[in-house]
């Protein structure tokens, strides 16, 4: 399946919880959930196993999916807030001379990072990546971290990030409605600075999301069975939610991005869509000669641009 964890990675994984027992780590995986949603701290070297063993395949798979958006060859890679550096396994196979520097404050974090054997080059640094000094690369990310920042930090930091991404900066945020606050305040800070988006938005004009409606998408992750122990689920997958924005120096081509499950009929298919013109529902017919391809399209997908209603049918 196209995002389940490197088989590599899931053995490092495994390599990890072969000294602790199996209630010490059932019972970190339940505080989990509570502890770092209200704190975004983790304590023991407990909480951070299952932290790796029940999120790294989740975010994974949505770095990975995200990266598959950049087109263009990349070099360098600075990773805000790299958690144990899942982002060197989801760059890896996309891009696989880049080099990588992850910056991350918990040193706890970094050796664990650095016992699972990642396959890219690549250099930690401890540090706060409010204050620590930013130097270019191709493409800067910012990985469910910054909802752990306070806005005061946030505004100078995507000032800073913006300036020296040669190329890309990539910010991932939960599929939440305050996932997709931050998103959108960094929107507004990046459009002020005269940046290009490659997605989801087809415009860097205001984003016509209604108040208490958020931009979201999601991908399907298959769950290992050590998963499915520290989660103590019994389903074969989870459904990530995520929230995200691309922002390019470069100009970028217009399209409608599909922001709901499509509604398929027979003969015509409906659409959700942010367009450049703003949020449209547009349906289009067999007639139409994009039909084919659109029928298969998916919530997230983006569909070619029309103009106008008689392109449709
Ligand atoms: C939710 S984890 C995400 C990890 C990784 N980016 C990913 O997507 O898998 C957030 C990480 O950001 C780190 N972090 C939070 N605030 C930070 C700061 N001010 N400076 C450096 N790292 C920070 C945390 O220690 C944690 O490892």
């Amino acid at each position: 399946m196209e995002f389940e964890l490197p088989l590599e990675l899931q053995e490092s994984l495994l390599a990890l919880v072969k000294d602790i027992p199996k209630a010490k780590l059932i019972q970190a995986g339940v505080e989990l959930t509570s502890n770092y949603r209200t704190h975004h701290s983790l304590f023991s070297k407990e909480d951070k196993i299952a932290y790796l063993i029940t999120r790294m395949p989740a975010t994974y798979a949505v770095i990975f999916h995200l990266l598959q958006k950049i087109q263009t060859p990349i070099h360098t890679l600075l990773d805000l807030g790299a958690g144990p550096g899942t982002s060197l396994w989801a760059a890896n196979p996309l891009f696989p001379s880049l080099f990588a520097t992850l910056i991350e404050k918990d040193p706890d974090m970094i050796s664990l990072g650095k016992r699972l054997s990642p396959p890219l080059s690549h250099k930690w640094k401890q540090g706060d990546i409010t204050t620590v000094e930013i130097a270019p690369h191709d493409l800067i990310l910012l990985s469910y971290v910054i909802g752990e920042l306070t806005i005061s930090d946030l505004s100078p930091l995507i000032e800073k990030a913006w300036k020296n991404a040669s190329q890309y900066l990539v910010i991932i945020e939960p599929g939440t409605p305050h996932g997709f606050e931050r998103i959108r305040f960094v929107r507004e800070k990046l459009t002020s600075l005269d940046c290009h988006i490659l997605a989801p938005c087809p415009h860097a004009n205001a984003c016509p999301m209604a108040k208490n409606d958020w931009c979201h998408f999601s991908r399907r992750i298959p769950r290992t069975s050590l998963h499915r122990i520290v989660k103590s689920g019994t389903l074969g997958h989870e459904d990530e939610k995520f929230s995200y924005l691309i922002a390019s120096k470069a100009p970028t081509e217009a399209h409608s991005r599909i922001l709901r499950h499509p509604q398929r009929n027979p003969g015509h298919v409906t659409f959700s869509l942010c367009t450049p013109n703003g949020l449209q529902t547009q349906t289009l017919s067999r007639k139409n000669k994009e039909y084919k391809k659109a029928k298969k399209l998916e919530w997230g997908d983006e569909l070619p641009y029309f103009k106008s209603s008689k392109e449709l049918t």
